[in-house]
């Protein structure tokens, strides 16, 4: 019996090891941890159970048998993240550069699928080398078999990925199919044919970097949602990111001990609004304002600056939130922002959380480029999401709400179920200049001061639609609110829609367009 326990310890000990201890050097040296202690560093301490240790592949071509190595270049297993439960896996990039193989995709899956039933969130370490070269078709097919899982788990259990590596090939597009991508800055890389295969593709000159760096992937893809400075910040972001989340569709979001009086009022939000409705403000203000105090999350930061989405907090309850951002191109929808918008709204309606939409925008951005790139198809994703939203929503007119943007952003005609406004909104068709000249242009031609009289025609369509009442008038705005009353009006708002129920018709999918 003692020999069959240590058989069994050296055995042990040996995965631990991984591809062995000169590869675990040139890791740590690349400023990376191991797969271990990445796992060791994000869960709760002991709360590791792993599967598939002893795993080994069973390929004997491309001189395969020499480099088995228990595990084959994943650990996989459940834990606890502040004691909620957790699926994780993390791949060892010491084995084999944590090539995706075969038997890496069964150990994942298994995972997966106990993660599914048993409606337990997913998170994947990545650190790959892309599919196992040597595996040929096998590790294809092997991603195949992890996409899947990823497309079913979709909506069913939150999934996160941490780029941690060289993430190339097919180990770009199971983190692309889940809910949130974290990046770690100077370590962290995505593409799918690296810079020499461009090279001699396109001829394109291009760093690893440049392609597909936490920068690039932040700023400009939008394939990730957060840049990590480390990674140990990428796995502080994780538990964040949790926090505001139920373990499944299933449950509701999980309430933290309120710690923020319900009835603050914050009276800078009385004054935030510039009187001229061309000057910008911030709306981070107004979201730190209004929720528990340093409860925003926001997601995809540096993508699409114009739109905010991201998680807060009210009165301990989890939220989602969606706004325009009047610094950046004065709030506009355009492509990119349409995508972050209505990307975020199904991950919260997937999940039960409430939609909290706080609206300032002139409306969607004019020009051949935006109209050449498909604007109408992304901004129409804007309008599936919200329409399809069957989660609690209410929206707040902060003040632009110009046109298709009125519509588009949570307006009560789409199964909005409250819709407040500032006193400083501005609901209309379009803004004056444009109206005054459509309207007027004949008395305008005709006219022997042209200036006095679209002076005169806009301060009479500014007086009739530059605010909240016309619109409140007829019933399209329930109620107009006192700014600094935000806060405690949603506290009370959502007390009411905490108990909603809704459904959309029966049908096998709708059809987002994509
Ligand atoms: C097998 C691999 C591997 C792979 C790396 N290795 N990638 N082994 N299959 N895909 C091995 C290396 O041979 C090396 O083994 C070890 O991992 C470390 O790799 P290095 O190159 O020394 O490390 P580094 O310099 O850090 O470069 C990492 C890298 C590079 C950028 C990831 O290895 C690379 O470019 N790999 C190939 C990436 C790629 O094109 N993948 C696409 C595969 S096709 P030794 O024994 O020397 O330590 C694909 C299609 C799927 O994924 C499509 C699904 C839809």
């Amino acid at each position: 019996m003692q020999d069959k326990l240590e058989t069994l310890r050296q055995m042990r000990a040996k995965a631990r090891l991984g591809g062995g201890q000169k590869r675990i050097d040139d890791q740590h040296a690349k400023g990376k941890l191991t797969a271990r202690e990445r796992l060791d560093a994000l869960l709760d301490t002991g709360s590791f159970q792993e599967l598939g240790r002893l795993a080994t592949h069973n390929i004997s071509d491309f001189d395969m048998g020499s480099k088995k190595y228990p595990g084959d270049g994943v650990v996989t297993g459940f834990g606890k993240i502040n004691g909620r439960r957790v699926a994780i896996y993390a791949q060892d990039f010491t084995v084999l550069g944590g090539s995706f193989s075969q038997v890496q995709a069964q150990k994942i899956c298994k995972i997966m699928e106990l993660a599914q039933e048993s409606g337990i969130p997913v998170i994947g370490l990545l650190d790959s080398g892309g599919a196992r070269i040597q595996e040929g078709v096998r590790s294809l097919a092997a991603y195949g078999e992890l996409f899947v899982r990823n497309v079913m788990a979709s909506g069913v259990v939150p999934q996160i990925s941490v780029q941690m590596g060289p993430c190339a090939g097919g180990s770009v597009y199971s983190p692309a199919l889940t809910d949130f991508v974290i990046m770690v800055r100077k370590t962290s890389f995505m593409f799918i044919t690296g810079p020499d295969v461009i090279k001699a593709v396109t001829g394109e000159d291009v760093d690893f970097s440049t392609l597909g760096g936490t920068v690039t992937h932040n700023t400009l893809s939008g394939v990730a949602h957060f840049a990590a400075d480390d990674e140990q910040a990428a796995f502080r972001i994780v538990k964040e990111i949790l926090s505001y989340l139920p373990q499944n569709n299933s449950e509701d979001p999980p309430r933290v001990t309120p710690y923020d009086d319900p009835a603050r009022r914050d009276e800078i939000l009385d004054h935030l609004v510039p009187d001229d409705s061309s000057v910008p403000y911030d709306m981070r203000q107004v979201i730190s304002s209004v929720f528990d105090r340093g409860s925003f999350l926001e997601v995809h930061a540096h993508y699409a600056r114009n739109a905010l989405v991201g998680f807060a907090r009210l009165d301990g309850y989890p939220v989602g939130i969606v706004a325009n951002q009047p610094l950046y191109l004065a709030g506009v929808l355009d492509i990119d922002s349409a995508d972050k918008i209505s990307r975020f709204v199904r991950f919260c309606d997937a999940f039960n959380l409430p939609i909290l939409t706080f609206v300032d925008c002139p409306g969607y951005l004019p020009g051949v480029a935006q109209e050449h790139g498909g604007i109408i198809r992304h901004g129409a994703k804007i309008i599936y999401a919200y329409c399809e939203a069957t989660a609690p929503k209410i929206s707040i007119v902060v003040r632009k709400a110009m046109g298709g943007a009125y519509i588009a952003m949570s307006s009560k005609q789409m199964r909005t179920d409250l819709a407040f406004a500032w006193p400083t909104a501005e609901i209309a068709v379009m803004g004056s200049e444009g109206a005054v000249n459509i309207l007027y242009r004949q008395e305008l031609t005709r006219a022997e001061d042209p200036e006095a009289v679209r002076q005169q025609r806009l301060d009479e369509y500014t007086d009739k639609f530059y605010n909240p009442y016309s619109a409140a008038d007829m019933g399209q705005i329930d109620e107009v609110i006192e700014p600094s009353y935000t806060r405690l009006r949603l506290i009370n708002a959502l007390e009411i829609l905490r108990t909603k129920v809704a459904s959309n018709p029966a049908k096998k999918h709708g059809l987002m367009p994509v």
